[in-house]
């Protein structure tokens, strides 16, 4: 029965409503999304919440600084430097090759596994999140990795009462998440979207995949408000066929993407 079901908040109360009230512990969820459409603020926010709850809580960033990550974090009224401070979350930094104790010198997976390990150490004994931001980087030279490099964190870190939250990028010229490996081994996937509609850009979230969970199937449209963060607006009426680009495109773009690859 789904309450018997130990769920993690989200932070963001719109999308704990669409999964029954939260992500089932120990699960591996990705994240996937293009650039600009709210994964990394939505990690955010599943971070804060562990934080808000005494969960030991650990973000790993790759595409970003750990000062970025805190200043994004403030400007959404959530206190991540205080939280340092206080022992409740350690951020890696994987992105700046620096020397301090939480940074990693390059992306390597089990460097990284073996640094999540150490913070959880660190932080000490009980339930734990971890937001990897992305994991995707890990494969960016050998894609084929994904499924491998996914199933190794999941099998590793379940063994830490970690729930994980796994960013993704997602390749317009496949349709499908960088290495999409990842989606097979993912206990759920929540993927968000973004697109410009009438000059506007407009975001939007569908849960694709959460086992355990009699989860929404529709899209809903999601905001990013300053001072607030992410919010779900709403579900969206059309079809989720309407949010995505037309074939012709889809086709020229791939099209051109072979063409540089020398395979046309
Ligand atoms: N303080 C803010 N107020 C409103 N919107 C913001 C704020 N900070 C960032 N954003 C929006 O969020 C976007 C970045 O979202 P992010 O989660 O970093 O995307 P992703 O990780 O998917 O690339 C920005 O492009 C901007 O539109
Ligand atoms: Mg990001």
């Amino acid at each position: 029965m789904a309450s018997e079901v130990k769920r993690l908040r989200t932070g963001v109360e719109g999308i704990d409503e669409l999964l029954e009230g939260g992500i089932p512990e120990e699960f591996l969820v990705a994240v996937t999304g293009e650039p600009g459409c709210g994964k990394t603020i939505f990690s955010i926010h599943f971070i804060n919440q562990g934080v808000i709850e005494g969960d030991k809580c650990i973000y790993v960033t790759t595409e970003e600084s750990r000062e970025s990550i805190v200043k994004q974090a403030a400007q959404f009224g959530m206190d991540f430097s205080g939280a340092i401070a206080e022992g409740k979350l350690i951020v890696i930094d994987a992105l700046m090759g620096k020397d301090d104790r939480w940074s990693l010198q390059g992306l390597d997976l089990e460097a990284l596994v073996g640094k999540i390990i150490e913070a959880k150490k660190e932080l000490g004994y009980g339930r734990a999140r971890v937001a990897i931001d992305s994991l995707s980087a890990f494969w960016l030279d050998k894609p084929a990795m994904a499924r491998r490099y996914s199933y190794f964190v999941k099998k590793v870190l379940s063994k830490w009462n970690f729930t994980i939250l796994a960013v993704s990028q997602y390749a317009i010229t496949t349709a499908e998440s960088f290495g999409w490996g990842i989606e097979h081994i993912a206990d759920g996937i929540i993927r968000f979207r973004r697109l410009l509609k009438g000059g506007e850009l407009r975001r939007f979230v569908i849960v694709e995949k959460m086992r355990q969970t009699n989860h929404s199937r529709y899209l809903h449209e999601v905001d990013i408000k300053p001072g607030v963060g992410m919010v779900v607006l709403g579900r969206v009426d059309r079809r989720a066929e309407d949010y995505k680009l037309p074939p012709d495109v889809v086709k020229k773009i791939l099209e051109a993407k072979r063409r540089s690859e020398g395979v046309l």
